[in-house]
């Protein structure tokens, strides 16, 4: 007997092997040509669609989800944060919620490693002045950054990603340090040799690189507010690999244009896809668009999660990556 094919609207492109599964799956309606969808496509949509197939930059308010047809059951988002669905809002209505947890880790702890090794031993500006044509030959005091080793590395948020992200700085040498809602087991305290840190202020004050892992709630909505950024020594290092709007960005640029903290390396904006313009004139600054799960490996996971969410959804069971209002 032929299974019926709920009707899927995928909002972006998707990489082809997840397009060519959804479409021998479901009765998907591709994106081809990846035009982002404003309110009133989103609205159109979710009249239409039996799973909405969404990603991170849809935004999706309870004004939005009130417009959806009887027949959306099932919000199937591309990616693990889901700050931008109003997911109160959408159960309210019936309509499950789901994300791609865990495929992502390894590739944003590699990012974030990646922006503490460039911020910290100012690559990008290095490699921008080389091909400037800038280099004029080795002398002992041009380029100087700081070294990794035997620094201290706190982390704001120790989840899945946070506690990637040790690992491998711990091999790098920076002691661990984080800030959590609660510690972390024994077990991996002891494995990281990490040193938790109840009060985040104490914690901003002590190190000399911290890292932002924690996701994006109305609980840490400018968690890194212009009192705290100021507790930072002015050697530090800052990097954000988590969302923009858990650091105030204003206050972050004012801070690194007067000098009042050494560097900072961020892959997530406020106000996504804008970037504050003072940022983007410092050379301190180490700036990715967005870009920490951006491997052909995470991608192809993250559209594999989304398919396996929609055909459990499909076999009335409850799908494996359901979230819930205040889950995080
Ligand atoms: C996510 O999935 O939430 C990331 O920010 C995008 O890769």
């Amino acid at each position: 007997m032929a299974v019926r094919k709920p009707k899927v609207v995928v909002t972006r492109k998707l990489p082809d092997p997840v397009e060519t599964r959804m479409r021998e799956l479901f009765d998907a309606e591709l994106n081809l040509d990846d035009t982002p969808m404003g309110p009133e496509a989103l609205a159109a949509a979710m009249q239409r669609a039996e799973v909405l197939a969404c990603t991170i930059t849809d935004r999706l308010p309870a004004e939005l989800i009130e417009r959806a047809g009887p027949q959306l059951k099932l919000i199937a988002n591309f990616g693990v944060g889901f700050d931008h669905i109003d997911v109160a809002a959408a159960n309210a209505r019936g309509i499950t919620v789901t994300n791609t947890p865990g495929v992502l880790t390894e590739d944003t702890a590699d990012l974030t490693m990646g922006l503490i090794m460039a911020a910290s031993r100012r690559m990008v500006e290095g490699a921008n002045i080389t091909r400037a044509g800038g280099f004029h030959g080795w002398t002992p005091t041009w380029m100087l950054g700081r070294r990794l080793s035997g620094k201290r590395l706190g982390i704001v948020g120790m989840g899945r990603i946070g506690q990637a992200l040790a690992k491998r700085a711990a091999a790098f040498g920076l002691s661990i340090h984080y800030h959590n809602r609660k510690p972390v087991s024994p077990r991996i305290a002891e494995e990281l040799e990490a040193t938790y840190w109840e009060s985040l202020d104490q914690m901003l004050a002590r190190m000399d690189i911290v890292s932002v892992n924690c996701p994006h709630t109305p609980g840490t909505y400018h968690l890194l507010s212009a009192r705290r950024l100021k507790l930072l020594q002015p050697h530090a290092i800052l990097v954000n690999t988590a969302r923009g709007e858990i650091i105030d960005e204003s206050a972050l640029a004012l801070m690194l244009e007067r000098g009042e903290l050494a560097a900072a390396g961020l892959d997530v904006y406020e106000h996504e896809p804008v970037i504050n313009p003072k940022l983007l004139k410092l050379d301190n600054v180490v700036l990715t668009p967005h870009m920490s799960s951006a491997t052909i490996e995470s991608r192809i996971d993250m559209g594999e999660k989304v398919i396996i969410n929609i055909r459990t959804w499909m076999d009335g069971h409850k799908p494996p990556d359901r979230v819930i209002p205040g889950m995080l």
